[in-house]
């Protein structure tokens, strides 16, 4: 079975429209998104396009401030500041990755947690290893959505997630976890990475590497998750970490690249915008 994320993303779209479209008469306004793009990295620049049209198909104001590579870590902070305070902003991002002269951390930590709809600051990160009411990270969370309307048993799996990232690999571990799969974490370090994959029931990529995950690295029946979006250098298209073509029949269900992972994570951000939005609502 080939799992669309798209559909799904569509279909959970169409139900927060019709949430949000209540929204002005109970609430007197809709809710807000300002996603802040520094630079012109032509993969935010996509992923900021896909979020500013999810927030109009969902009626979620979107604002995208676009911000030239050259500004200072203080410009940004002065800015994230502004719209810290502002009541009428209920979701703020900073895409990442940002410059190399800007501290992702220190602007990460500097968005107040009850608009971090990405559910990166360390309260919310502290939170979730806590098992504490807090955002959850979008693509962690849109991967567990896709696994519950596929069907996918997770408790008691062997679930074997490759990578480690603050964004993906480290929270997508933590949500397995918490429905009660036996979770291994690899990397790049790890040896015999195959016969590790090859275990797996449940097996999560987000690694980055172009079609790294052959057929030999997945367990025949295996569900496998393709979080990666990346460049094949021989076609110029987009592919994800998984050799679609090579593990499609191997396994039992899998995700494409693109309209998998990614419109469901956008999706997330959808969800974690109105999240934030209502929690406001009744402060
Ligand atoms: N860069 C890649 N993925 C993400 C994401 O989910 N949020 C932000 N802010 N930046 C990203």
């Amino acid at each position: 079975m080939i799992v669309s994320g798209k559909d799904l993303a569509a279909r959970l779209k169409a139900e927060m429209a019709a949430e949000v479209a209540t929204f002005p008469e109970k609430y007197g306004r809709v809710p807000h998104l300002v996603v802040i793009l520094v630079g012109e990295n032509p993969a935010s620049v996509s992923y900021v396009t896909g979020k500013a049209k999810d927030s109009a198909e969902v009626g979620i104001k979107n604002t995208t401030l676009r911000m030239p590579e050259s500004v200072t870590e203080q410009e940004l902070l002065d800015v994230i500041a502004k719209l810290n305070a502002d009541s009428d902003v209920d979701g703020l991002i900073v895409q990442l990755p940002l410059p190399k002269h800007i501290s992702e951390d220190r602007v990460i930590e500097a968005i107040a947690v009850e608009k971090d709809v990405d559910g990166f600051h360390p309260l919310n990160v502290a939170a979730l290893w806590q098992k504490r009411p807090c955002v959850l990270p979008c693509t962690p969370k849109g991967i567990i959505r896709m696994l519950d309307d596929a069907g996918v048993e997770i408790a008691g799996k062997k679930a074997v997630v490759m990578g480690r990232s603050n964004i993906v690999g480290l929270p997508a571990a933590k949500l397995l976890l918490d429905r009660n799969a036996t979770v291994t974490i690899v990397h790049s370090r790890t040896p015999n990475l195959a016969e590790v994959t090859a275990e797996a029931d449940i097996l999560v990529v987000a690694i980055g590497r172009p079609k790294l995950v052959t057929a030999d690295m997945v367990k025949p029946g295996a569900v496998v998750i393709d979080v990666g979006v990346n460049r094949d250098p021989e076609t110029g298209k987009l592919c994800g970490d998984v050799d679609f073509a090579a593990c499609v029949d191997k396994a039992s269900v899998i995700t494409p690249v693109p309209g998998g992972v990614g419109p469901m994570t956008r999706c997330c951000l959808m969800e974690n915008t109105i999240e934030c939005f209502l929690k406001n609502q009744t402060k």
